[in-house]
């Protein structure tokens, strides 16, 4: 028997399964994130989010393949690349691989250090730039990622208690695609880190468990815990935030022209959009003593608007 608090029920494990499947047909419906015919692409940590995510859209038919960035975290990211890999290969599905220190050169800790910035800044620049890139080029229409009601709820928290708009203005399940950035969906606000942990065991797939090392005692765990403690004291109150947030709150803040793409030239070094000359992923591979790879063709330049 699974127990959800917040939905005051009790679920064997065949209900809980069609329980989480329905909650993400739900989500994809009600934010009309991509449909059946969409070529989507799955960024995949090999935690138990993202795998999730992957393995529930691939049983309810829709097309999607991964993509695993190796950030260079030590044994962290080497034991996260092996289950990402052994996922992909007992659904036959395809993976793509993006080696940060092989084909960028340099990885999170050292380039961080190196560019002096906080290695989950530096981490997020990193990652938002590859998986843009990866899926414009690609070709694919959405991006998705595992991001859970848990993610979602903290960085809420996280944006309001520091009232930046800017950021409530992009805080939405599903962002349309603009000028060389793809489309990005989360199909599982709706579901839980607790229920993803017991759909991934249910279902036998292994991921990791380790969170990263390079996290511990961030600010967003700290909004986790606080948040944690609310639902311990009324089930439902992390949902609540969120969805009243959605329903209620997030229509009155707007993106402002200078963040819109519309307002944005193109990187010169590797063609994404950029507000100067050179974009912000390219200083950092610059200041974290990297190198861009020779790229063939770019199709970033406005060709996803
Ligand atoms: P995080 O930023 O670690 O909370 O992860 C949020 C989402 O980003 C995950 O659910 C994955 O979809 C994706 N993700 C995180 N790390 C990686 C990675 N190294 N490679 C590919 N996708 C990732
Ligand atoms: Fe990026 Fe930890 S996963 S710093
Ligand atoms: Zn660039």
């Amino acid at each position: 028997m699974i127990d959800l608090r917040r939905h005051n029920s009790n679920f064997c494990v065949e209900h809980f399964l069609r329980f989480c499947r329905d909650q993400v047909e739900r989500t994809i419906a009600e934010f009309e994130m991509f449909s059946k015919t969409d070529r989507l692409l799955v960024a995949v940590s090999g935690g138990k989010d993202s795998l999730a995510i992957w393995d529930l859209l691939l049983e309810t038919g829709y097309r999607v393949d991964g993509l695993y960035v190796g950030l260079g975290i030590g044994e962290y990211s080497e034991s996260s690349g092996v289950y990402a890999r052994s996922f992909a290969s007992s659904r036959s599905a395809t993976l793509i691989e993006v080696d940060l220190p092989g084909e960028y050169g340099y990885d999170i800790p050292g380039g961080a250090k190196a560019a002096r910035r906080a290695p989950c800044s530096a981490c997020g620049l990193t990652k938002r730039h590859l998986f843009d890139a990866a899926a414009v080029d690609g070709g694919y229409d959405a991006l998705v990622t595992g991001h859970n009601l848990d993610d979602e709820a903290a960085v809420l928290f996280g944006n309001t208690m520091k009232w930046q708009t800017e950021y409530l203005a992009r805080q939405a399940p599903v962002l349309e695609a603009r000028a060389g950035f793809p489309r990005k969906a989360k199909p599982l606000v709706r579901l839980s880190e607790r229920e993803m942990a017991a759909y991934c065991i249910l279902r036998g797939i292994d991921y990791i468990v380790d969170e990263c090392p390079m996290a511990a005692g961030n600010r967003h765990l700290g909004y986790k815990e606080v948040l944690n403690d609310l639902e311990a004291r009324s089930p439902g109150a992390k949902a609540d935030f969120y969805f009243n947030f959605l329903r209620s709150a997030a229509r009155h803040f707007t993106i402002s022209d200078t963040g819109d793409a519309a307002g944005l030239g193109h990187c010169e070094r590797c063609g994404a959009p950029a507000s100067g000359e050179v974009c912000a992923f390219c200083r950092l591979v610059e200041r974290a003593g990297g190198s861009q790879p020779v790229r063939l063709s770019s199709t970033r330049r406005g060709s996803a608007a």
